[in-house]
């Protein structure tokens, strides 16, 4: 392993390095601009210049987000769905089933174990806690035995942890496990969700019969959730339903949703996380630039610490999750999840690249020989990088890239500092504008760890 310290920055002809790091898997770095935050400013005019030029350039106006107030960075949480899906049978398997004992349960864990500390704040329920009827006023309820306390119970026990409670609905006839949708029910919903002390609702798109229903109905309990006057987080699946159709208008979308489902529920299984980020890269130039402080793209959850991924691939999610700004919502066991994931899931470096005050979404920069690399802006003049082997034969392969080419030529002006942050954390120290960055990365194929 090699990191260079080049002391006697910005002076001199250029001179090309070529650094070797031997690094492993989905590797993500933090570049930083090292004359501003290692030296002082030696060169002012230039810096401001620079400063100032950032500024104009990220600072287009983007489309008008919900103005709720809410995940002004991206959402951070647990969300049940991946992980125990529709298990209604509590009889036979007490401790997996859809229950108020569940979430209790890992609201524990998420303030005894460190998740609340490091950002995981909602905990979210999915589809199959209703019972199968409305009550006699119209509203939803919870299923009285395997929720006896009621959400509203368990909302108080969330809270009670420091937490907040997210819950779900369908725009449509029936969620999409069958039981009542809040077609026709909008406003009773919004109010019965915010009388039961929820923040947060994730309101899915099944049994629609048309594009208008789909449409009005996301605007419809949009507006319907900001009357109540609670703080509710609405995170939609318009766009995904929507594609069945037409194109989405995304800038519709923003101004009514804190974040939007554009693509397929994910697996516990790396197909799935590859076909989540090649259909975010394929369609960035109409996706990135819409996400900012309130209103996110979701590619769903993290399914760390489950059964379907290698360690590498489990890297790369966090890594990817982290470049696109995504919102962080767990589907794993908090009861039994190994100390490998846990540390990688609460890892604050790479939480603080997703949740980056600046809110630009990241796209991927290149794609060459199986070798893609993705870059993110950052606050500060600073960028995220990662850089995965999507090759799944043959060992780890190292790859070169000039600094020059990263954060639109602008990454690395004259010098900075870079810090790999995943696999492991460990500074690679000084480079040039005129360096090249040698890594070498792990294939993603299974088995490796
Ligand atoms: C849809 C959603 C999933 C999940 C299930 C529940 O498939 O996309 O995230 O909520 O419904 O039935």
């Amino acid at each position: 392993m090699t990191s260079l310290f080049n002391n006697s920055p910005g002076i001199g002809p250029p001179l090309r390095l070529s650094l070797k790091a031997q690094v492993t898997d989905g590797n993500l770095y933090c570049i930083t601009v090292a004359m501003k935050r290692e030296r002082g400013i030696q060169q002012p005019g230039f810096l401001l210049a620079l400063h100032f030029l950032a500024l104009i350039v990220w600072s287009l106006p983007g489309a008008r987000a919900l103005d709720n107030g809410l995940a002004m960075t991206p959402t951070m949480g647990w969300l049940h769905w991946e992980r125990f899906m529709c298990n209604v049978d509590c009889q036979e398997e007490p401790d997996s089933c859809v229950s108020e004992k569940l979430f209790m349960q890992m609201a524990e864990l998420m303030e005894s174990d460190g998740w609340k500390d490091v950002g995981y704040e909602y905990l979210c329920i999915d589809d199959c806690w209703m019972a199968p009827k409305r009550d006699s006023k119209g509203r939803l309820q919870a299923d009285p035995k395997r929720f006896p306390s009621g959400i509203q119970g368990l909302a108080n026990y969330v809270h009670s942890k420091g937490l907040k409670l997210g819950i779900y609905a369908d725009v449509g006839n029936k969620t999409c496990a069958g039981f009542p949708g809040s077609f026709g029910y909008y406003d009773i919903d919004a109010k019965t969700f915010a009388d039961w002390g929820v923040d947060l609702l994730k309101f899915d798109g099944c049994h629609c019969d048309s594009i208008e229903h789909l449409e009005n109905g996301y605007k419809h309990m949009s507006l319907a959730l900001n009357r109540t006057g609670r703080s509710i987080v609405y995170s939609c699946e318009w766009p995904l339903y929507m594609w069945r159709f037409h194109e989405p208008n995304y800038t519709a979308i923003r101004q009514y949703c804190n974040h939007w489902r554009n693509f397929d529920d994910v697996c516990d299984s790396w197909q799935s996380i590859k076909n989540i980020l090649d259909w975010t890269s394929s369609n960035q130039k109409r996706i990135v630039d819409i996400a900012g402080p309130g209103g996110w793209n979701d590619p769903d959850m993290l399914v760390i610490g489950n059964f379907g991924l290698s360690w590498d691939q489990q890297v790369t999610q966090m890594a990817l999750w982290a470049i696109m700004a995504a919102p962080l919502l767990m589907s794993n066991d908090l009861r039994y999840i190994s100390p490998q994931a846990k540390a990688l899931l609460q890892d604050k470096d790479v939480i603080a690249i997703n949740q980056d005050p600046l809110g630009k979404q990241g796209y991927r920069l290149r794609k060459e020989d199986n070798i893609e690399v993705w870059e993110r802006p950052l606050s500060e003049l600073a960028w995220a990088v990662a850089m995965v082997n999507l090759q799944e034969i043959g060992g780890p392969r190292f790859y070169t890239i000039s600094i020059a080419s990263l954060g639109q030529g602008m990454a690395c002006i004259p010098d900075c500092i870079i810090t790999q942050l995943l696999p492991v954390k460990r500074k690679l120290g000084f480079y040039q504008w005129t360096s090249d960055l040698k890594v070498q990365i792990n294939p993603t194929a299974k088995g490796v760890s």
